[in-house]
This record gives C-alpha cells, sequence and structure tokens, in this order.
C-alpha cells in the first residue's frame, strides 16, 4: 500500500468528481461493482463538503469531461488544490489532463487525438500495472493528448500515438489514465480500477448492495414518525414494487401502495403486480381501474411529447384524487434510483431535450407530502440484488424496463384500442420467444411496436390491409447507448409468424437494426 489510511467507524467511499463526462456514472458503477461504495460530487463541491458527512472518503477519482482544459471557462484544478487532497487521486481523461496541466505538463489540442479501441504500451510497472500484460487494448476518446508528462511525474504507459497514456506523481499518490478504464472495451479495466481502490487507497471492498436492507429499514422507521402514513405509487416495475415491500416492511399498514392501471400495460402484468404486492404483504392497496380516462384523453393525440405530457398529468391528476383520500398521509415514497437523481453531465452545457422521461411515480405538484426514497443511493443491478434479498419473484426483479407512458411509446400515432391490442398482444409474443430462446437475459429490452402504416397483405387469397410491427431488440449497459440485438433467424422467422397468425389485424413485421443513437430504444 503506497498511502496509509485508517479504517475508521465510518462506511467508506470513493468520490468521483464528475466534470460532465458520459462514462460518469459508469465509472461509478465499476467501483461500486468491485465492492467499494461511489458516489459522484459535481466538480464544484469544496474540498471541505467532499470530506464531511456520513462517510469516509478514501479515494478520489476525477472523470472525463466534455471539455478543453485550457478554455477559459473549462473547470480547472491547481497543483496546490492537489495538494490539499489527503487521500490518493486518479484523473481519467480529462481529469488525467488536469492533472498534467496543474503541474505544468505539455498539452496539445487535436494533434495526438484517439477515439475507440487503441493499444496502450506499459513501460514502467508501477502499482496500477502490476502483472499486467505489456500491451493492451484500451477505449480512448480525446482530443487532448499530454504530448509531456509534468516534471515530477513518471511516465507509466503510452498511447499508440505516443502520448501519455499513464503516469504518477513521483511521491504522491495522484495518478492519471488517458484510457477510460471503466469502459468494458478496455482490458484489464477492471484490475486496473482495483490496483487503484485497493493497492493504492486501501479499500476494504466489502460493500454489497444487498448489506443496505437492514440499513434502509431503519433509515424508514427514523425518517417517517410511528403514527405518520405513508403513501406510494406503485408501476410494476423493480423499483416501485421493491420501494414499497421495504416500506411495507417496516409500515405495515401505515403504508398505501397505489397502483394507478393506465390501461397501458403490458399484458397481464396488472394481475402479476397487484397479487405478487398483496402476497409480500402489502395491507393497504388501493388499485384505481383509469384506463378510460387516459385513453379518452389521448384520443386523436398523435404527437409523441403531447402523448407522454397528457399521461404525466392525467396520472399525477388521478394519484392525487386517490391520494387525498388517504388524509393521514403525510409522505409520499418513490422509486427513485441514484442516476434518476445524480444527472451526470457539465452543469451549463444545456443538452437537447430528446424526450420527456416520465416516471410514472413523480411527484405530483400538488400533494404537500415529504419525500421518502429509500433506494435513492441504489443503481438498477443493485436493486435487483436487493428485490432478491426481500424475496421478490423472479418475473419481476429481472423484467425488461418498462416506461411509465407504458405501450404508448410503443404505439406511432395515435393510441386507438385496436393499435394497443395489437401492441399489448405483439409484446407478449415478442418477451415469450425470447424466454423460450433462453436469451431474455441477455438483452436489455425486445418489443414490438405498432406504426402507423399499414401493408397490403393476402390472407385466405384476399386482400388485407393491415398494420406493420416494428420488433426491437437491444442490448445496453444502462439505457444510454444501445446497440441492437443480432437475433437467430429462427427467432425472428417464430416471432413474425406468431404476430402475423396470432394477433390479427398485421400484414408485416419488420425488425430494427439502428443503434441509440442515433435511435432512441423506445420508439416516441
Ligand atoms: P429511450 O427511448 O429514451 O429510452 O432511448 C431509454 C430507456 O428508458 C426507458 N424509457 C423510460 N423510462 N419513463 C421511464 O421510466 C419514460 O418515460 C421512459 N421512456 C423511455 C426505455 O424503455 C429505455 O430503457
Amino acid at each position: 500500500m503506497l498511502y496509509p489510511s485508517t479504517v475508521g467507524m465510518r462506511p467508506q467511499r470513493v468520490a468521483i468528481i464528475d466534470f460532465g463526462g458520459q462514462y460518469t456514472h459508469l465509472i461509478a458503477r465499476r467501483c461500486r461493482e468491485l465492492g467499494v461504495y461511489s458516489e459522484i460530487v459535481p466538480f464544484r463541491t469544496s474540498l471541505e463538503e467532499v470530506f464531511s458527512g456520513n462517510y469516509e472518503t478514501l479515494g478520489i477519482i476525477l472523470s472525463g469531461g466534455p471539455r478543453s482544459v485550457d478554455e477559459p471557462d473549462a473547470p480547472k484544478l491547481s497543483a496546490e488544490d492537489l495538494s490539499k487532497v489527503p487521500v490518493p487521486v486518479l484523473g481519467i481523461c480529462y481529469g488525467h489532463q488536469l492533472i498534467a496541466r496543474a503541474f505544468n505538463g505539455e498539452l496539445e489540442r487535436g494533434t495526438l487525438m484517439e477515439y475507440g479501441r487503441t493499444s496502450v504500451r506499459v513501460i514502467k510497472r508501477d502499482v496500477l500495472f502490476m502483472d499486467m500484460p505489456e500491451q493492451f487494448i484500451a477505449w480512448m476518446s480525446h482530443m487532448d493528448s499530454v504530448v509531456r508528462s509534468p516534471f515530477d511525474f513518471k511516465v507509466l504507459a503510452l498511447t499508440e500515438r505516443r502520448a501519455v497514456a499513464a503516469m504518477r506523481h513521483a511521491e504522491r499518490p495522484i495518478y492519471g489514465v488517458q484510457f477510460h478504464p471503466e469502459v468494458k472495451h478496455t482490458q484489464m479495466g477492471n484490475a486496473i480500477l482495483r490496483r487503484f481502490l485497493v493497492d493504492v487507497c486501501g479499500f476494504r471492498c466489502d460493500w454489497k448492495p444487498m448489506d443496505r436492507v437492514e440499513e434502509m429499514s431503519r433509515e424508514i422507521a427514523a425518517t417517517v414518525p410511528p403514527n405518520e402514513y405513508v403513501v406510494c405509487a406503485v408501476s410494476g416495475g423493480v423499483d416501485s414494487v421493491t420501494t414499497s415491500v421495504l416500506l411495507g416492511r417496516t409500515l405495515g399498514e401505515r403504508l398505501y401502495c397505489i397502483f394507478v392501471d393506465h390501461g397501458l400495460m403490458r399484458k397481464g402484468e396488472t394481475e402479476q403486480v397487484v397479487s405478487t404486492l398483496r402476497r409480500m404483504g402489502i395491507v393497504n392497496l388501493v388499485f384505481v381501474k383509469a384506463a378510460d380516462r387516459f385513453l379518452l384523453r389521448l384520443k386523436g393525440v398523435k404527437d409523441p411529447e403531447e402523448k407522454r405530457r397528457i399521461i404525466g398529468e392525467e396520472f399525477a391528476k388521478v394519484f392525487e384524487e386517490e391520494a387525498a383520500k388517504i388524509p393521514k398521509a403525510r409522505w409520499l415514497a418513490q422509486g427513485t434510483i441514484y442516476p434518476d437523481r445524480i444527472e451526470s453531465g457539465f452543469a451549463g452545457s444545456g443538452s437537447a431535450l430528446i424526450k420527456t422521461h416520465h416516471n410514472v411515480a413523480g411527484l405530483p405538484a400538488g400533494l404537500r407530502l415529504k419525500l421518502v426514497e429509500p433506494l435513492r443511493d441504489l443503481y438498477k443491478d443493485e436493486v435487483r440484488e436487493v428485490a432478491r434479498k426481500l424475496g421478490i419473484p423472479e418475473e419481476i426483479v429481472s423484467r425488461h424496463p418498462f416506461p411509465g407512458p407504458g405501450l404508448a411509446v410503443r404505439i406511432i400515432g395515435e393510441v386507438t384500442e385496436e393499435k394497443l391490442r395489437i401492441c399489448r398482444e405483439a409484446n407478449a409474443i415478442v418477451e415469450e420467444e425470447f424466454r423460450r430462446a433462453g436469451v431474455y437475459d441477455k438483452v436489455w429490452q425486445a418489443f414490438a411496436v405498432v406504426t402507423d402504416s399499414s401493408w397490403t397483405g393476402v390472407m385466405g387469397d384476399v386482400r388485407a390491409e393491415g398494420y406493420v410491427v416494428v420488433v426491437r431488440a437491444v442490448e445496453s449497459e444502462d439505457g444510454m447507448t444501445a446497440d441492437w440485438y443480432r437475433p437467430d433467424m429462427d427467432l425472428l422467422d417464430r416471432i413474425s409468424k406468431r404476430i402475423v397468425n396470432e394477433v390479427g389485424n398485421v400484414t408485416m413485421v419488420a425488425y430494427a437494426t439502428t443503434p441509440k443513437p442515433p435511435s432512441t430504444i423506445e420508439a416516441c
């Protein structure tokens, strides 16, 4: 170990200082997968704040970012700032360049840039690269390069174009890497992160999401006073079901779960969720059949954003009406998870609105309720682990993500009863066939979209007009980017035949082969 760390009573964490990099959440997730609790901290946070609070911060990672260190308004870091940091530091990409700039290294813009898979050559076997091959493939994405390391730094590795791929301060535990160890394409990426966390920072690597169950239950008990009630919106997704079950264990009949059936759920989902919640001991379950209200408001609406807005608004209204019937309620529970809460990105960069994501459990504005969000620090995979520990059935735990506005985002153009029927049936077939083929868990999502187009068909020697249905399946780590899944042709054939034969009013099935970007995952 290069740096002494006091193993105190507070739980340990690594703080990831976010400079707006697209992989910041990925760095945080990798650390957690390695057993080290991580939190993302905006770059404007003061050093005192980083080191105060409930956690003992044993290491700092400086993330990547979209800016160039020498731009006047880009985030800066001085050697003096770094000298005040009492724990080891690892700069990744922009973080690496910031360290180089702080200690007077030489940077160049646009001369040695590299994107995608490139090879890195280790020239000094420091602790980060102990037992690693001399050459490995790493994921790079940089316009600026460190062409000469600062005077008091040692170069540990070079990029293909001979820029500094990794360096460390000669005496202090300050490291920089130009490549992204958090990206799966970087061979040895996890090993490098582990070396930093364990051998440099001294982490125990014993953090596990399911250990949080008792802690979260204690927190709920401490937050909600004994005579106060909580309302929770359940959508059927793993986040809201886990939130309900966690709260139900502690609060019993002081919890009211409200399930608004907007009529846009997957086949059989409503019944499954209601029976699961009952089985899991939720005593007060309010089930609201509101499909007619939603469909009426969606009549004639074609614009995707307008559909999303209406569903969000109507949901809030129904929820408010139901919650108002529980006068003792003082709290609103939400299944908010870490990426919903911590939006990584360069503050002020103003990314364009692609679509308004709506969580059915969104906070209705009119209710004056205090918020309780037990899953707020967890990533999706961690919520799944917690859910399993709580005994929530696997069909719910491992079910593909499903958007808050439901099947409405899988119907192009107006949502009519007929298109909704086709969409629900076709989605069920896609899910069933993916499960049968044993590839359901290999993909992030697999579903069917009903388009607004028709295709001329011939059914039983008679001309027929029917809808075009598009099947989409994607592989993804977090839904932010995705590649289309290459299915087995027999699987595709079975899905296609079944949709045409069993659903009715469909004359063509197509398969979507565009990744995200440029396409989003859902159709609208
Ligand atoms: P897009 O379509 O934006 O989707 O590429 C990325 C991921 O988010 C899900 N999604 C939603 N989830 N409310 C949600 O809770 C929404 O309004 C929503 N829209 C899309 C989508 O299924 C995919 O996993």
